[in-house]
């Protein structure tokens, strides 16, 4: 059966941890999906780690849905979120509602994910929702935001911080939130918020008590260049694949290949 929102406060009420990953394409996204993963997100980290961009901003709308599309015609099980990207839900809850709307209506999203916890947030996420629109709040270390905070630095070091993500999570939730994801901040804080909500948190460097983890595929892969200090490297993929076109490389200028 594929997996509906219901899934995900289920998983909290028995305290079965939820798996996340991110997907951006069709064969890695039919592999994640038959392995079982519970949540894949297409994230807008795609834009720096698989489009080259030097943060998450200049991604387009369309340029996800894009990808969202070919992670929607892979996937059969699993529960697919869309990251709406910069500029696409800031300017007024009407603009969220038509990014996220296109996200349901082209890629057939079953949620969308917003960065952001303030009032204006709070207010576009409770209007989606009213509209019908599932969604995942994300907050922490916001990469949408990095301009203003100057780095993609650890979130809620200091007790009036601390206190700031607390209420914008219990926010979320109140607006109609079916889940949260928690990035990049002490995990105290990160089980504080995740004991004080009905809804599930997803961790991503945020400890190991949420209620499930997410991680960017391609470093949980071992294929990134670089990682955050907070993802585990389940292989390497970046030296497996090194090997392998070397391996070609020197077969056809031997004329080894074909054989
Ligand atoms: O874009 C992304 O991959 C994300 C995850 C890090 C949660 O938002």
């Amino acid at each position: 059966m594929p997996i509906n929102i219901h899934h995900f406060e289920r998983c909290k009420q028995q305290g079965k941890p939820i798996v996340a990953l991110t997907a951006w394409e069709f064969s890695s996204a039919q592999v994640l999906d038959q392995c079982g993963v519970d949540l894949l997100l297409v994230g807008d980290s795609l834009a720096m780690v698989a489009l080259g961009y030097t943060s998450t901003l200049p991604i387009t709308l369309d340029e996800i849905l894009h990808h969202a599309k070919a992670v929607r015609r892979a996937v059969t099980q699993a529960f697919l979120v869309v990251d709406l990207p910069f500029l696409s839900y800031q300017e007024s809850p009407q603009q969220a509602m038509h990014s996220a709307g296109r996200a349901l209506k082209e890629a057939e999203a079953q949620a969308v994910k917003l960065e952001g916890g303030h009032t204006e947030i709070v207010q576009t996420v409770r209007y989606l929702v009213q509209m019908g629109v599932p969604v995942m709040g994300h907050i922490g270390l916001t990469p949408q935001s990095v301009n203003q905070v100057g780095g993609y630095r650890k979130q809620g070091t200091d007790a009036e911080s601390q206190s700031r993500l607390l209420n914008e999570a219990k926010a979320l939730e109140e607006a109609g939130a079916f889940s949260i994801v928690l990035e990049h901040m002490p995990p105290e804080l990160a089980q504080q918020i995740s004991r004080t909500l009905a809804i599930p948190t997803i961790g991503i460097g945020a400890g190991p008590h949420c209620d499930g983890q997410v991680l960017v595929t391609h470093d949980l892969l071992g294929l990134s260049e670089w990682r955050p200090p907070f993802a585990r490297a389940y292989a390497n993929l970046r030296e497996t694949m090194t090997d392998a076109v070397k391996r070609f490389s020197d077969d056809v200028r031997e004329r080894r290949f074909p054989g």
